[in-house]
């Protein structure tokens, strides 16, 4: 390593934490499955049953520790109203004096792990480097797994190559002699920071998911949607998929969904029989960043190399590829524990097992109205094993992108797809996405939150001006991708879902590639262009009729009011950032659906 200003900087975390001891990771194999074996005598994991799930591990989270936490995630921009309405804030200055408290001998008697990682393929031109500083070993083999970590990245940097410092505690240190707990943290203070100007994240107290793996929602959405802003790209929270047609065309596609909207089984979607010869692949699940090409067209990574997954719900029913993903090699945190030694959690399988571990380590016995894992339940897997992973998903360049997808989790009011006519319109689309809240996210259900491009707890600046770069992204190409909006979830009178969903989302997909191409046809409605019953292919789904069609594409006029009511809200919050394009979209919006 001979970068001097890494070598400084870590020197003086160092000072600052306090740690046993400094670690270089160097990405192999060796040092992972090392730190999963000190994982295993600490009682931090559990190794499954190598039968059954070979190489594979447990671990459980505090209790207080089990998702990540939008009112303790700060955005420290020097000015408060660059940071926006959507942001928590705090001036820079005053933060900065809590993290050098809060920091102040953090890593006592804890081993200080410095992990230099590259958010996409290493030395793409739309991938980013940077350096995470932990005193979590679990934080360490995850970050192997999502990123690529060790000493090819630090080699990559050289002498001064760029990077985004990243430093994490959980916050707990240890007095000598005092035995350490399977899952440590702070359980009275929890800081997840990101100072914008400097590119720079602080985080405290957690040993979670986002909170801790710091490449993922700090670096590639909130740090790095300041970087696309500053420098004329995009950084979203987008699934990417390939659909190959039986004659071998390939059309890529990004899509935004909030959490909890079924994205990880979007990405993997398999086609349903009907649709002999196509193909959907993955490139990526849950991040996309997206540059301009010398050809016009928008071109993506995924700057990720693993999937963290929601794994409550996924099943070989829901989702085959993930299902398939999971065999080895993962790491799965908070699900239930098989008597076998083995994983389970809801849905996985049609009945539960009779008796399990729970997700806190207590007896659980079918019917007992506990959930045996945590909503929020997660597995850690390489990219790479998954079935439908898209030959390019590696590819430095990228990927062409033909259309962006917004989608929401809508029980009402919101139509199974539609096209936005222009640019502008298919921003206003994003900006207003909205989506139903489920248990993995808060304790309320069923409330629809805004969620604009389902950026909201990610969005490192201002929303208004995040709005205008994307109306003046469609400029920065030629061939700007078209926009569409979807729902899968709106429900019938007696609050059944309407669409069959999963595999059959593919009737859409494919119609929303075919409008790429200009093959398939659309009505012009108040919301936008639709497709008519007969512009869908219906070839295994007879079932489907007409009539249930109507009831996905109906536009309710009072719920429209209401909808209405709620984007006039939100972006009314915008005040003078509100972009003048956006407010008359609106207006046009009031004045169609009057009419
Ligand atoms: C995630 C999220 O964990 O969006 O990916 O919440
Ligand atoms: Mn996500």
């Amino acid at each position: 390593m001979s970068h001097a200003g890494l070598k400084r900087w870590v020197a003086e975390v160092a000072r600052r934490a306090k740690p046993d001891r400094v670690l270089w990771c160097d990405g192999s194999q060796q040092e992972y499955d090392r730190l999963c074996a000190e994982l295993v005598a600490g009682g931090t994991f559990i190794r499954l049953n190598d039968r059954v799930r070979p190489n594979s591990y447990l671990a459980r989270s505090h209790p207080s520790d089990v998702a990540r936490m939008e009112d303790r995630t700060f955005i420290c921009s020097d000015r408060e109203e660059d940071a926006g309405p959507t942001n928590n804030w705090i001036e820079p200055r005053e933060m900065r004096a809590t993290l050098e408290r809060l920091f102040d001998g953090c890593m006592r008697g804890r081993t200080m792990y410095v992990m230099p990682f590259s958010m996409g393929p290493i030395g793409s031109h739309i991938a980013q480097i940077g350096v995470e500083i932990s005193d979590s070993a679990y934080v360490v083999v995850n970050m192997r797994v999502m990123t690529r970590m060790g000493r090819a990245v630090a080699e990559w940097l050289g002498d001064d190559g760029d990077f985004v410092p990243c430093v994490h505690s959980v916050g707990a240190p240890l007095a000598p002699g005092q035995k350490d707990v399977p899952w440590p943290c702070s359980e009275s203070e929890k800081w997840i920071v990101h100072f914008p100007e400097t590119r720079e994240v602080w985080s405290f107290g957690s040993g979670y998911g986002g909170n801790a793996l710091l490449g993922k929602k700090c670096l590639a959405l909130r740090i790095a949607s300041v970087m696309a802003r500053d420098e004329g790209w995009l950084a979203e929270h987008m699934l990417i998929l390939g659909v190959e047609s039986p004659g071998g065309e390939k059309t890529y596609v990004s899509a935004a969904f909030p959490s909890a909207c079924g994205k990880t089984n979007f990405a993997m979607l398999i086609p349903p029989a009907s649709f002999k010869g196509w193909k959907v692949s993955t490139i990526g699940e849950d991040i996309a960043w997206i540059k301009p090409g010398h050809d016009g067209r928008f071109y993506a990574i995924n700057p990720e190399a693993g999937f963290f997954g929601v794994a409550p719900g996924t099943s070989e029913a829901s989702n085959l590829n993930a299902m398939k993903s999971l065999q080895a090699n993962v790491i799965f945190t908070n699900v239930a524990l098989t008597l076998e030694g083995d994983v389970w959690w809801e849905d996985m399988t049609h009945e539960a097992p009779e008796r399990l571990i729970d997700w806190q380590g207590k007896e659980w016995t079918r019917g007992c109205g506990r959930p045996a894992a945590h909503p929020n339940a997660r597995f850690t897997v390489p990219a790479a094993q998954c079935p439908s992973i898209d030959p390019k998903w590696e590819d430095p360049g990228g990927v062409p992108i033909s259309a962006f997808i917004f989608g929401g989790r809508r029980s009402s009011t919101i139509p199974l797809v539609v096209e936005a006519p222009t640019w502008g319109d298919g921003v206003y689309m994003g900006a207003t996405l909205g989506s139903e809240t489920t248990a993995a996210i808060t304790g309320k259900v069923g409330v629809v939150r805004r969620d604009p491009m389902a950026m909201i707890a990610f969005c490192g600046y201002h929303i208004g001006d995040y709005f205008a770069h994307w109306l003046r992204m469609g400029e920065a190409v030629r061939h700007p991708p078209k926009i569409f909006r979807v729902n899968w979830f709106r429900k019938d009178a007696v609050g059944k879902f309407v669409w069959p969903g999963y595999s059959e989302n593919m009737r859409v997909l494919s119609w929303i590639v075919e409008r790429c191409h200009g093959r398939a046809q659309a009505v012009p409605t108040a919301l936008g262009l639709m497709p008519r019953y007969d512009d869908l292919s219906w070839d295994g789904l007879e079932r489907f009729g007409r009539e249930q069609y109507a009831e996905l594409e109906r536009i309710d006029g009072q719920a429209w009011q209401q909808e209405l009511g709620s984007h006039d809200e939100l972006l009314g919050r915008l005040g003078q950032k509100l972009p003048p394009e956006l407010d008359l979209r609106r207006k046009r919006l009031h004045a169609g659906l009057a009419a």
